[in-house]
């Protein structure tokens, strides 16, 4: 599917499990690896960013089994991984370099762990990764007294060397869990505490999944202090659904006319949920049910209804908690009533693309009116949006966000170099079919 066609058809109604959530199933697959003996995770997210991570640690001598649950087996779990490991000192030397894909989650934590190996290792990526900023691990890790060489002082590939690392207590200057948790995984192999103090609260999933397994980690507001581990717990867990692939069927649900739709089992850390807070605020018809707690993170399902939305001033603090959802989010704000203006939100220009600057261009060819600024976007709602020939620039939540805005408008919408969609949602077409036309 490497160009997709969508015209509007009808209304979205029905209930859906989203895929597994990304961010966790990176650091299930780690965190196991880093335990002794043999865990289990349930509902892995078999899509290519963390399969790079699997493929990582297997590559590292860790024995990983991945038996999938038949179809249809009546509960919305699709698969075990079973990851057996002898522990924070077992990993073996590749024999050849890491490839982290698309995956910064993969790159920028493994640099974290791999500082503190006794061996040398080489981490490259695709080319969206080769181009986005490493420094901000490599700073950090180098006070550690990791020695890191990268390319154009800044960008993958990466050679990691073997080494000891001291701990430090670091302030990054933008709130990143990518970069917390780099931080984070070097501590463990510290003997003393490591401190990483925020300027914003960026998702805590690896302080939790820690914490399960016996980290010594304390969280205090901004401030996360882990200690130098010997031996880790077995992780025993369930991974949810992610609301960052949610989010696409909850805008949906909002803009499609006459929708209505029971996403269930989504995630929903308070450090995530940013897009329910910032869609409520703009009128949006969502509720929460069934709200429940599954391996130590908060669950619900979320009802959506077709919404009338209103523009509102979207910043910084609450872009943070919804760092992930920028593109869908221009995608209603161009269906709400009014001028949305996002600002603080400069961090998106260095993701898998500069979605800044690709939602502005997608969005004009829709003939949606939109002004680029430096750290975000003003965007006048329309009515009705053009038919346009979009391209993802192989970003998997552009491509995403271009096919949902397509389907509010009657002519045929082209996606270009869709394929990336499988870096987080494989099936998601799938999905957007099996909901139309169920009146
Ligand atoms: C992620 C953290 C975020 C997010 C990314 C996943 C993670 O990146 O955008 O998709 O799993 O830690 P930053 O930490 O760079 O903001």
């Amino acid at each position: 599917m490497n160009q997709i066609s969508i015209t509007s058809r009808g209304p979205l109604r029905g209930e859906i499990v989203p895929p597994p959530d990304k961010s966790i199933s990176h650091r299930a697959i780690m965190f196991s690896s880093l335990a002794s003996g043999t865990s289990v995770v349930r509902n892995f997210l078999q899509a290519e960013d963390p399969l790079r991570t699997l493929e990582a640690f297997r590559q590292m001598g860790v024995e990983i089994d991945v038996l999938n649950a038949p179809p249809g087996n009546g509960t919305s779990i699709n698969n075990e991984i079973v990851i057996n490991s002898k522990g924070l000192k077992s990993f073996k030397k590749p024999d050849t370099e890491i490839y982290c894909g698309n995956s910064g989650t993969t790159m920028r934590l493994m640099t974290g762990l791999l500082a503190a190996q006794p061996f040398n290792t080489t981490l490259t990526g695709d080319a969206s990764l080769s181009g986005r900023p490493m420094k901000r691990v490599i700073k950090p890790l180098s006070e550690m007294g990791a020695v890191i060489r990268s390319r154009d002082d800044g960008y993958p590939p990466l050679s990691i060397q073997a080494g000891n690392l001291k701990p430090i207590t670091y302030s990054p200057p933008v709130a990143s869990a990518q970069v917390k948790s780099s931080i984070i995984l070097a501590g463990l192999y510290c003997s003393g505490t490591t401190t990483v103090i925020e300027p914003g609260k960026s998702r805590d999933h690896t302080e939790r999944m820690l914490k399960s397994i016996g980290a010594d980690i304390k969280v205090n507001g901004l401030e996360v202090s882990i200690s130098g581990a010997d031996r880790l717990s077995p992780l025993d867990m369930t991974v949810p659904a992610d609301l960052s692939s949610a989010a696409f069927f909850i805008v949906a649900g909002l803009i499609v006319p006459e929708s209505e739709l029971l996403i269930q089992n989504v995630g929903m850390n308070p450090t995530r949920t940013g897009i329910i807070d910032i869609l409520k605020k703009m009128g949006a018809n969502i509720t929460l049910e069934n709200e429940t707690e599954i391996s130590g993170e908060p669950v619900a399902d979320i009802y959506v209804k077709y919404s009338r939305l209103n523009s509102i001033d979207i910043d910084g603090d609450m872009i943070l908690k919804a760092i992930d959802e920028f593109p869908i989010l221009c995608i209603a704000a161009a269906k709400a009533e009014g001028t949305t203006r996002i600002t603080g939100a400069g961090e998106l220009r260095v993701k898998e693309s500069d979605r800044i600057a690709a939602m502005a261009a997608e969005l004009k060819k829709m003939d949606v009116s939109i002004e680029e600024l430096k750290d975000g976007l003003i965007i006048e709602g329309k009515e009705n949006m053009k038919p346009a020939r979009a391209t993802s620039y192989g970003d998997h939540r552009i491509a995403m966000s271009m096919i949902i805005a397509g389907l509010t408008i009657n002519d045929e919408t082209v996606v270009s170099e869709a394929d990336c969609v499988n870096t987080s949602f494989p099936g998601f077409m799938e999905l957007i079919n099996s909901l139309s036309n169920n009146t």
